[in-house]
């Protein structure tokens, strides 16, 4: 057993949505949670730059002595793991888009994903995407703009519906019946998305697997915390820390660390 914090970083606040199915599933573990949200979003940069920022947020963690590392971004995921991977010597849990559950799900046998371009355009997405769409029409959709929304706290504004309404139009077109969430940001639109789109069509996201793998690997190296006691759970931004604070529970504090 270890109490050692797990250790969580995203481009920003995002990441949060991750956080929360962790806590709920694992509520005795110790956190910390890195909002890198000056460097927001991941999803527009190269991925030399996205291994750049993914392996200077492992070293801050790694500092804060986490004993397992969730990488809870999906950009980051896609381009950056292996690399991590390789040259760190924890486990490290990534994010994918739920691809396969939605593509043997599909009775339309059409699903969309909404993503950012940093992952739709990443070897493990396309390898993926090209594993489970035998049959299945995959309509991509790049959520550009989405995440630098999220992050200035619009979540319900009328920039955010113009966006989402151009961009789940191709989708309803193509007569999907899953959307995935390919985003670790994009569950925090799920009462938008609920309210503008056919009820037909249901949403996925990563979450609850997420957590559920976290739980599986900590068991598996023998790392999951027994205790009992109440545990601390620390959220740093390099930015404003309101946003974040916002999207929290009003038990937890948002603090601003410059990393
Ligand atoms: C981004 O920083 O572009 C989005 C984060 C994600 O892909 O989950």
């Amino acid at each position: 057993m270890s109490n050692k914090p797990i250790g969580i970083f995203d481009s920003g606040v995002g990441g949060t949505s991750i956080w929360k199915e962790l806590h709920s599933l694992l509520p005795y573990e110790n956190t910390i949670y890195l909002a890198d949200s000056k460097n927001a979003p991941y999803g527009l940069k190269g991925k030399y730059n996205i291994i750049k920022l993914s392996i200077k947020n492992v070293e801050l963690l790694l500092e804060k002595d986490c004993k397992l590392i969730v990488v809870a971004c999906n950009t980051a995921t896609t381009n950056a793991i292996k690399v991590l991977r390789k040259n760190y010597d924890i486990p490290f849990i990534g994010i994918e888009p739920a691809i396969k559950p939605a593509a043997l799900q599909t009775k339309n046998k059409a699903i969309g994903i909404l993503a950012t371009k940093g992952t739709l355009s990443s070897d493990l997405f396309h390898n993926t995407a090209a594993l489970y769409s035998n049959g299945i029409t995959i309509v991509e959709q790049n959520g550009n703009g989405i995440v630098e929304l999220i992050e200035h706290g619009k979540l319900d504004s009328p920039e955010m519906r113009s966006l989402l309404k151009e961009y789940l139009s191709p989708m309803i077109k193509a007569n999907i019946d899953y959307l995935v969430l390919g985003c670790t940001h994009y569950p925090y639109l799920m009462p938008l998305l609920l309210e503008l789109l056919p009820q037909s069509i249901k949403i996925i996201d990563s979450g609850e697997a997420v957590a559920k793998q976290t739980k599986a690997i900590l068991a598996q190296h023998n790392l999951l915390n027994n205790a009992t006691a109440k545990p601390k759970n620390k959220f740093y931004t390099n930015s404003n820390p309101i946003v974040m604070q916002t999207l929290l529970n009003e038990n937890f504090n948002a603090e601003y660390l410059d990393f």
